[in-house]
């Protein structure tokens, strides 16, 4: 029996001859993959034009043939093609697909007893080439190997691949990218002008890694029309139907943001782009990265805290499976859970319970959105979550708080329980109700200026907690030993007399905190606060490694105070300091910037002068509101994507409630950050203005450090305030070091 194939398209893709009468049997494809110990992953290998990539995939195509060629499923199997390779955990791993034609009622047999021989095949010897020479390498026993189908009832891709290998021979090879990201390294994905009908990128990092694939700009979604245009990603390197991360259809213009951020489950992803006409415009604009393939789950004894699915907000990875337990850290108390944000795959039509992605929580799970009444629950004085996701289809996660709370404690925790059994507000005190006595001799601890300490509490030295919300620096003795009252040189302009995005030039002598870190030839590179006379505060995003510049080596950095023009440091008073020391936050977490926070010690203290003075830190985590007058300064860009300025800059900004902030972008708020600037757009920070403060008017008219610049979507855009760190949250954990 003979059979004729045109074999198109660099023999890859068996096209049947139209001249000749049709195939009376279908043609189908079973996708795989498989670890080749040994075989060293490289540059060669990921470029299929190359010579090592041809040799390498022909010993392993002709190594199928003969396995399936003398199996009992011979007579049905056509070829197997070598797709791609990427980084194995001890080699590198082939990806691969087998076509077969058979009748339609021994397809499935053939499919069973296929994945039979893909057995077969592992467990005897596979091939490789290395430097020209055929070499086989024996398999290890527990060697790995995904045996999918390929595009069966989901064959549009592929469909597209043969249907245009028909068209010109320009036309007829999908184009396909081979990249690969380094740690540290961004890799971009453009699609302008699209001349073909199908594009494919293949994305790797390395085997220790995950993907993430950041979207920018995409075209819009429509849904329904996935027939004309659409955008998938795969959790491998070719187009399985079972291992689609997300898709997304239609084209009616541009995508607006929110970016969206997938993660694949192991280090490579494949994202292709269908359509089926040319279009003029910018499609698709996005990047990838490799992100530490992270542990999910743990065990916490906590007062308060979250908890994320995994790379939250990134997408979840498909296949995962995390467990947590919680639990208060007193006995007696009980934590109360409130789901935040839940986007999770939902259960199958007709299925009772959530049956393919979920998040349970003390066994009860949940995949479907929550009604606002039914998000807080009660729990016991522990709890366990877990969180499950299948191979297929992915969101954005879930996010959820938890407190611990008592019955027996009626008031809740920023309020104080007065003897009265009334609650009063923290900066109250419980005395106006007579609760108790308030006769206290002279020297003597008067019992009501005291309060029970909370984990944010203002300590004084001998470890009590005063009533008063904030009791430093103003010239009343709150605290027995006089704690609150020491430590206040800070905060003020020594000046006698008296831009950023829609700010001004500052006067010299104003902001005498401001310092601007440099880094050799690079010059400025973020803004810092002065502390005290040894310490700094910036963010920690300023002292991550990239490819090419190590930020995180101190000695490369230099301060400069008392200046006001970048590069004129003429006036003698421009005081210059290297860096001794930097300690980042242990728990900066770079993908959502949460802790953006470094100190950085100075390798000799500074002396104050009317151009260099410290800030003032404020213990207390709930102060300033909307409307406290809050500056923040820096020589960072004066609009998005310009230069940096010479001249320091300054701009008032307000304060933005939390959860109006929270959902203009997307829940990435942490109670690590708080927003300033202006909803109406215009007034902002921007790049170059990292790491410096955002000062903030208070008691005794002195500075506050209330934020550190750490991020922001473009710069002084509509509904799109800066981010910044919330210093107040790390009152004790600066108070460590520089004390
Ligand atoms: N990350 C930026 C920097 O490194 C600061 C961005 C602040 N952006 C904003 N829109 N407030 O300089």
């Amino acid at each position: 029996m003979a059979h004729t194939f045109i074999l198109d398209c660099f023999d890859c893709l068996p096209i049947w001859d139209p001249t000749l009468s049709a195939p009376a049997f279908p043609f189908f494809y079973i996708g795989g993959s498989v670890e080749i110990p040994n075989l060293t992953y490289t540059d060669d290998l990921m470029d299929p034009m190359s010579h090592t990539f041809i040799l390498q995939a022909e010993a392993l195509q002709n190594y199928f043939a003969e396995i399936y060629g003398s199996s009992a499923i011979g007579n049905y199997y056509l070829k197997s093609v070598i797709a791609a390779f990427s980084d194995g955990k001890s080699g590198a791993r082939a990806y691969y697909w087998s076509t077969f034609w058979a009748p339609k009622d021994i397809v499935l047999p053939i499919k069973n007893l296929s994945s039979v021989y893909q057995k077969q095949i592992i467990s005897k010897r596979i091939p490789a080439i290395a430097n020209n020479t055929a070499k086989t390498y024996p398999l290890e026993e527990d060697f790995d190997i995904i045996t999918m189908e390929l595009f069966e009832s989901d064959s549009m891709d592929y469909d597209i691949i043969l249907k245009s290998a028909t068209d010109l021979f320009w036309f007829c090879l999908p184009a396909a990218f081979d990249l690969y990201a380094k740690p540290g390294n961004n890799r971009t994905l453009t699609l302008l002008n699209p001349k073909k009908s199908f594009y494919q990128w293949r994305l790797r990092v390395p085997s220790d890694y995950v993907v993430r694939l950041v979207v920018v700009t995409s075209y819009d979604v429509v849904p329904g029309s996935c027939a004309s245009h659409r955008l998938s990603a795969y959790d491998f390197l070719l187009p399985l139907q079972n291992k689609i991360i997300t898709r997304w259809c239609g084209m009616t213009g541009a995508w607006k943001p929110p970016v969206i951020r997938l993660t694949s489950s192991s280090n490579v992803m494949l994202v292709t782009f269908s359509l089926d006409q040319r279009q003029k415009s910018n499609i698709l604009k996005a990047y990838f990265q490799a992100v530490p393939k992270i542990v999910c789950g743990g065990w916490y004894v906590s007062w308060n805290g979250s908890v994320i699915s995994p790379y939250y907000p990134s997408y979840y990875p498909p296949n995962i499976d995390c467990h947590w337990v919680i639990r208060a850290p007193l006995p007696g108390y009980r934590l109360m859970v409130k789901i935040i944000v839940i986007q999770i795959q939902e259960q199958s039509p007709g299925s009772k319970k959530c049956d393919k992605d979920w998040l349970a929580i003390d066994g009860v799970r949940y995949c479907k959105a929550i009604a606002e009444e039914n998000r807080v629950k009660e729990y016991g004085y522990s709890i366990s979550i877990s969180f499950h996701s299948d191979e297929l289809v992915t969101h954005r996660g879930f996010y959820i708080e938890f407190r611990a709370f008592s019955h027996t404690d009626r008031c809740n925790t920023v309020q104080l329980n007065c003897s009265n059994a009334k609650c009063k507000h923290h900066s109250q005190s419980c005395k106006e109700d007579n609760s108790c006595k308030n006769e206290s001799q002279e020297g003597e601890e008067d019992s009501c200026s005291y309060k029970r300490c909370l984990p944010h509490s203002y300590k004084c030295l001998n470890g009590k907690c005063p009533i008063k919300l904030n009791p430093e620096c103003d010239g009343i003795r709150d605290c027995a030993d006089g704690f609150d009252e020491m430590n206040c040189a800070c905060g003020r302009s020594q000046i006698k007399k008296f831009r950023i995005v829609g700010g001004e030039d500052a006067r010299p002598g104003k902001w005498p905190w401001q310092a601007s870190l440099q880094l050799g030839t690079s010059g400025h590179i973020c803004g810092a606060s002065v502390i005290s006379n040894r310490w700094l505060v910036s963010a920690a995003h300023c002292f991550q490694d990239s490819e090419s510049v190590r930020y995180s080596i101190a000695s490369s950095w230099t301060a400069y105070m008392g200046i006001k023009v970048i590069n004129k440091y003429s006036n003698n008073q421009a005081v210059m300091r290297s860096i001794k020391r930097i300690i980042v936050h242990p728990n900066y977490d770079q993908y959502v910037s949460d802790y953006d926070i470094a100190l950085l010690e100075m390798e000799a203290p500074v002396f104050f002068t009317e151009l260099v003075q410290p800030i003032c830190l404020l213990s207390s985590p709930r102060v300033f509101n909307y409307g406290t007058v809050c500056y923040v300064t820096g020589w960072g860009a004066v609009k998005e994507n310009s230069q940096l300025t010479k001249i320091l800059q300054e701009a008032k900004v307000k304060i933005i409630n939390q959860n109006v902030c929270s959902k203009l972008y997307d829940y990435l708020i942490t109670s690590q950050m708080l927003c300033a600037g202006n909803l109406n757009g215009g007034i902002d920070a921007c790049q170059g203005d990292s790491g410096g403060p955002l000062a903030c008017l208070g008691k005794g008219n002195r500075w506050y450090l209330t934020g550190i610049v750490s991020w922001g979507e473009g710069c002084a855009r509509r509904n799109r305030p800066g981010v910044y760190t919330k210093v107040t949250a790390f009152y004790e954990w600066i108070r460590q070091y520089i004390n």
